[in-house]
This record gives C-alpha cells, sequence and structure tokens, in this order.
C-alpha cells in the first residue's frame, strides 16, 4: 500500500501548455496508422474507376495474379458481402460510400473497383496499376447550378430541411430596402497533411483495425455492424491523427483492408495515396445560394430568406446546411431557410470543418455586408440591430450569446472607427485597400461519453477515454482538465486515448469533443478525489472510477446553444493582376472557457487561415467530359501557403458555460465561419466590386 499525498493545486485548465505528446511527434517516435509495423503484413492498393457512370464489365484479375507477389484481388465478384441497413452514428441511415465491392454500379468517377493485395506495397501498386477493367459506360452528369428543377428537401441531420415562418414576400414588398443575391462555392478538399491509412488483421477471432480517424468506436460499431460482428469483436485503435477535418470517419480504405484480411487471413494495411484523397476522403460540396433580405430603411429585417442546395451522390443524400447559420444569427417576421440536394455522378460529399456553417456564413454575411451598404448602417451597427432575443427558428432562448461584445473588443482593437464607409477610396501604390468584417457561429455540443480514472499506486493517474487527438490538441486539454479536477499537476496525470476498448465516447466531431470528453473526465476524476482522503492507501492494482455523462448531458436545458464570433480582414487589391492579398486579419470569439490558450489560438487561427484559403485559392475543378478532377492533389488544388498567410490574430472574451463542469463550449471549427465572407466583404471595400462566387480568383477580379 502506498500513501497518497495529494498537492492541493488546481489551475492548470486556462494556462499555457505545449502538446504532451509533441515531442513524440517533432522526434518521430510517435507513429502514425500507416508506419505501425506488424509481422507478415500484406498491402493493398485501391484501383479507381476512370468512368463517371455506368457497370464494370469485366476485371482482368487472373493477369495480374500472376505478377510478382500478388496475393488477391478483391472486386465485385470476388469480395465478402457487407450489411448496409443499420443506423449510423447520427441515429439515420449510413453512408454507404464506404461499401465497397458489392455490385457493378460505377457511381462517380474514382470510385473503388478492386483491392490488389501484394507482399510489398511497391508490387501492389505495380499490379493495381496493370489491372484492366472495362465498362459499360452511360451518360454521366455532375454539374450543380441554382435552377436544377430536381432539387430537392431531404430530413437528414441535425435541422428540418425547410423552416418557414410569415409570409415572406408581403414581407419583402413591405420593405425600403431589398438585397436579392445568389452565391456559389466550389467543392473543397479536407486535404489532412496525414493521407488516410488503415491495417487490419484478425486476432484470436477479434477483429482488430489500426487505423486514423476522427472516432474509433464510431469506426468500430459501423464495422461491426457492416461485418455483422459482436460489438465486442471489433476493436479499433487509433493514436495519433495527422489532420481529420470530418474526412476520417468509415471510409472504403478501412472495409477493403477488413475484407483482405479477412479472405487472405493475415494483416493487410491499404493507404490512401492524395490523389485518391480526392474522390474517396469526401469533400464539401460545391452550394448554389439564393439570399434575399428585405429591411426598413434603419436596416431591421423584416424578411430574411436563405435557400441552399448541393451535390450529393448517387449513393448518400448529403446536405450541406448552408441555411442552418440564419437560423441562429437573425430573426425577422418572415423567417425562410431551406437545405436542398441534387443527386450527381460525383463521389458523396461529407463533412467539412464547420459543414453549413462555413458556405452557409459566406451567403449570408455577404448579404449582410450588402444590406449594410444598401441602407447606409455600419456593418456592425446593422447587427447591433439585429439581435434576436431568441432562437429565430426555435424559439429557444441562448445559452449564451456575446457576439456583439465580440464586435465591439473586435472594432476596438482592428481600429474599425476610422474606417471610411464608401468603398474604392483607399490607395497604397498599385494596391486598393479595403477592410470588411463578418458574424461566425457555431453549435456548442455535449454528446454522451465514458471515462475511467484510475489513481496508481505510485500517485500518479490514468485517465483512459476512446477521445480522438486530430491535431486540435485535446490529449493535452483533457490532461489540464483532468489534473485540475484531481487538485494535481498536469505532470502527474496520464490520458491515453483511441482505443475503442476503453468504451463508448463522443468522436472529434461537430467541435463538441472536448467539451463531451472533459465532462466524462471531471465527473470521473472528481467522484475519485473524494474517494481518496488523504492518507487513504492505495493498492498495487489502483482504484478506478468509471463516468458516464449519458444522463447529464441529456438534462441539459433546451437552448441554443452556440460559440460566437466576430471576424475582420484588411485586403489589397492589384485591379491590374487580379491579385488579392489579406493583410491581416483578427477574429475574436465568445467560445466557452479557454482550456489552453496555446491550443486555442492555435485552433481558430488555423481556421481563419483555412477561411482566407476559401476565400482566395481552394477550388477543385471537375471536367465536365470525364466527370473526374483537374490536377487532383496539392499542385492542382491550391490551399494559403505561408505566403499568403499575414497578420492573423485570434483572441476571446470572457464566456464560460455555466452549463457545463468545465465552462466549455467548443472551438473547433468557428475559425472558419465567417472568415472568407469577412474577406470577400474587404475586397468589395476596396474595390465597390461584389464577389458572390469563391474563390476570389484573379480572373474574376478583373
Ligand atoms: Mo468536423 S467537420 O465535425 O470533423
Amino acid at each position: 500500500m502506498t500513501t497518497l499525498a495529494t498537492p492541493a493545486v488546481k489551475g492548470s485548465v486556462g494556462t499555457a501548455h505545449t502538446r504532451v505528446e509533441g515531442r513524440d511527434k517533432v522526434t518521430g517516435a510517435a507513429r502514425y496508422a500507416g508506419e505501425i509495423p506488424f509481422a507478415d503484413l500484406a498491402h493493398g492498393w485501391l484501383v479507381l474507376s476512370t468512368v463517371a457512370r455506368g457497370r464494370i464489365r469485366s476485371v482482368a484479375d487472373a493477369d495480374v495474379l500472376a505478377m510478382p507477389g500478388v496475393l488477391a484481388v478483391l472486386h465485385h465478384g470476388y469480395a465478402p458481402r457487407v450489411s448496409t441497413d443499420y443506423t449510423g452514428i447520427l441515429g439515420g441511415p449510413p453512408d454507404p460510400t464506404a461499401a465497397v465491392f458489392q455490385d457493378d454500379r460505377v457511381p462517380h468517377h474514382g470510385w473503388p473497383v478492386a483491392l490488389v493485395v501484394a507482399e510489398t506495397p511497391e508490387q501492389a501498386r505495380e499490379a493495381a496499376e496493370a489491372l484492366v477493367v472495362t465498362y459499360a459506360r452511360e451518360p454521366h452528369d455532375t454539374e450543380l447550378s441554382g435552377d436544377r428543377p430536381d432539387a430537392y428537401a431531404v430530413e437528414s441531420g441535425p435541422g428540418p430541411a425547410v423552416a418557414e415562418k410569415g409570409d415572406l414576400e408581403a414581407e419583402l414588398a413591405a420593405s425600403a430596402i431589398v438585397v436579392d443575391a445568389e452565391y456559389t462555392t466550389p467543392e473543397e478538399h479536407h486535404n489532412p497533411m496525414e493521407p488516410h491509412a488503415a491495417t487490419a488483421r484478425w486476432d484470436g477471432g477479434r477483429l482488430e483495425v489500426v487505423d486514423s480517424n476522427q472516432g474509433t468506436g464510431w469506426v468500430a460499431a459501423e464495422l461491426a455492424q457492416m461485418f455483422s460482428l459482436d460489438p465486442s469483436a471489433v476493436r479499433v485503435r487509433s493514436e495519433h491523427v495527422g489532420g481529420g477535418f470530418g474526412s476520417k470517419g468509415l471510409r472504403a480504405h478501412q472495409v477493403a483492408a477488413v475484407m483482405a484480411a479477412t479472405v487472405l487471413q493475415r494483416p493487410v494495411r491499404v493507404v490512401l495515396t492524395r490523389r485518391q484523397m480526392f474522390s474517396l476522403a469526401g469533400h464539401r460540396s460545391p452550394t448554389v445560394q439564393r439570399v434575399r433580405l428585405g429591411a426598413d430603411p434603419d436596416g431591421r429585417l423584416r424578411a430574411l430568406e436563405h435557400r441552399s442546395v448541393n451535390r450529393t451522390s448517387t449513393v448518400y443524400e448529403f446536405v450541406e446546411s448552408a441555411a442552418g447559420p440564419a437560423r441562429v444569427m437573425y430573426d425577422a417576421a418572415a423567417h425562410h431557410t431551406a437545405n436542398r440536394v441534387v443527386r450527381l455522378d460525383a463521389p458523396s460529399p461529407t463533412w467539412m470543418r464547420a459543414p453549413g456553417e462555413a458556405p452557409g456564413s459566406f451567403a449570408l454575411e455577404s448579404a449582410l455586408d450588402e444590406l449594410a451598404e444598401k441602407t447606409g448602417v455600419d456593418p456592425i451597427e446593422l447587427r447591433v440591430r439585429n439581435e434576436p432575443e431568441r432562437g429565430p427558428v426555435s424559439g429557444l432562448p441562448f445559452g449564451g450569446r456575446n457576439l456583439i461584445a465580440c464586435f465591439r473588443e473586435g472594432a476596438r482593437r482592428f481600429g474599425w472607427a476610422e474606417r471610411d464607409p464608401r468603398p474604392g477610396v483607399r490607395r497604397d501604390g498599385r494596391w486598393l485597400l479595403g477592410t470588411g468584417t463578418a458574424a461566425a457561429s457555431f453549435p456548442a455540443l455535449a454528446l454522451p461519453s465514458t471515462a475511467a480514472v484510475t489513481a496508481e499506486a505510485d500517485g500518479t493517474f490514468t485517465v483512459r477515454i476512446n477521445a480522438a487527438d486530430i491535431g486540435t490538441g485535446a490529449r493535452t486539454a483533457l490532461t489540464l482538465i483532468a489534473a485540475d479536477a484531481l487538485h494535481t499537476a498536469p505532470d502527474r496525470v496520464r490520458v491515453r486515448i483511441g482505443d475503442s476498448d476503453f468504451g463508448q465516447a463522443w468522436i472529434a466531431g461537430g467541435s463538441g469533443g472536448t467539451r463531451s470528453w472533459g465532462w466524462a473526465v471531471t465527473a470521473a476524476a472528481e467522484e475519485l478525489r473524494q474517494r481518496l482522503a488523504p492518507g487513504a492507501g492505495i493498492p498495487p492494482e489502483g482504484i478506478t472510477v468509471r463516468s458516464d455523462t449519458t444522463e447529464a448531458v441529456g438534462a441539459l436545458a433546451q437552448k441554443e446553444r452556440h460559440s460566437f464570433g466576430a471576424q475582420f480582414a484588411e485586403v489589397a487589391v492589384d485591379t491590374a493582376t487580379g491579385e488579392v492579398r489579406v493583410r491581416r486579419m483578427l477574429g475574436i470569439f465568445a467560445a466557452g472557457r479557454i482550456v489552453n490558450p496555446l491550443t486555442a489560438r492555435n485552433q481558430f487561427v488555423g481556421g481563419m487561415v483555412w477561411g482566407i484559403s476559401m476565400a482566395l485559392h481552394e477550388e477543385a475543378v471537375r471536367d465536365r467530359a470525364s466527370g473526374g478532377h483537374y490536377g487532383a492533389d496539392l499542385a492542382g488544388y491550391h490551399v494559403a501557403t505561408h505566403a499568403d498567410v499575414p497578420r492573423v490574430e485570434a483572441d476571446w472574451i470572457d464566456d464560460t458555460d455555466p452549463d457545463d463542469p468545465v465552462g466549455i463550449k467548443g472551438i473547433g471549427e468557428i475559425g472558419v465561419v465567417g472568415a472568407a465572407a469577412a474577406v470577400a466583404n474587404a475586397v468589395w471595400h476596396a474595390t465597390g466590386v461584389r464577389h458572390r462566387s469563391l474563390p476570389i480568383r484573379p480572373d474574376r477580379v478583373l
């Protein structure tokens, strides 16, 4: 028996802390899914369709089976059958996009038609590239437009597809000022640094998958359902993840790896190439959005309409709920919002950082800026005048709404008061200068999770929770949270994550990871601390307390729970070349209590940089003829690089959530929300020209 002398330390939450696994990551000691060694490992290489729609006629597998090292060729004529008849993690039907090799149908260019498995990755790749697949081609269509008659509303996801109150046409007719504009955003891709990778093996009747994902419980549960296995017979691990942004759920490569490991009865690894990720990792659908605002001369809204249509695949109905932010941000007597989809012959879109909010805020916050211009009301004052008392669609009170405080603090620090509202009147040599602002919001979620905290005999503590750290610093945040709940120092706490055997926990998604996990960790740690009376002994196996927050989060009063923020941008536009340079950005956020200022700033700034990228660079271009991409790589798909990113500052105001045990709301996605609109509004202020289609490329500026 060891005696515990708990030093009464509290106050780790809120102090800057470098990542607990940072040293492992920078020294290469941290191993990622594609580089963990296994004995007898075989390697799979996916073969993707070269047509956008049709049927597979033949797969010449016999030819490549004779090639060196080749062990198997899986395809629709030779692969285990899987089920997609189950409920996905959000309670709806699952995305069956990952259920590969089940039939001869090709729903899009880049669809997996075969997996070649060989002794080495090189042999697998060579054989995969040699595999001849023939197709019966059918005409395809990948083009989204705002007036497609085949757009339809689908009830899926958190909100209704269509929400309408009041007489829209009557309120528009009664409005002194009307803004009526169409905005478009292109197909965008996540492109995490670490490509998707999974190794599957059978180990004593149990399926084990070493993976890179945003939730091992999510992937394990879906694999169990797909392969009709007992949930306890599947273990998924994912310790270090080099970025996810919504793309790292269950996808084709894990399913293909499990199929191959089952057929061959040996470990099989499948890694996606950067190019393959463009059709297999999901993406943000293009959107076409129409916003109509009707207002009195003082800028007060009478009518708000936001309709969005996005492209989905013929495999899955994915809704990019771009009309969602309007349901939270502004009220009006007539308030109409709708999200619709069109099924086309392109890959299934998926969640991509701030799904809905990122493209939706571009349209809505640009339209607000157009209303500010037309009414002559300052853009910040316009938002002050349109602050709703309650959720415009839900009617619920807000669980904290510090949007205007963010604008006031941001305006002070950005120097907004000195701004001349007239467009196109400031110059710096050949550059026209402008500033813009936009609002940001993102839901603050708390989802049921379980955690286990152990007091070890040596006086340290071990936390086990099935959290995912996708680069956010979540593990470090949980270390600080556990330390405070235990009244100890962070260096006495080790946090183990990324293992489905640790039990159910929410995914790294919906900006709800740290909050949901922090709640479970706090609950277990506080109970453990009470059990450890000073001087009490600890047996060699330690003392473990488990928590389950299902009841606690379920008892949260119904409120509109969101983080908010105010984005500011200054741009310079060269009207001779069409080049837009962002000179500085400032984001001020009200996003709950900030657990670790160091990694939180990192998250906000990362989101804002993504906003610059969205405003000026990112666009996946599809070739109408083939249905595939031009330049499906980081040379052809432009993202903001260091040279594009000037002074980007992020900060926050005090916004502790009284309904959360730690005070957290969530910061994962809000950094990108409104950021592209702030840049676009600044481009208008610089030039007097509205850009309603992203990205604002030089050829569009000219
Ligand atoms: Mo986020 S798009 O919920 O990973």
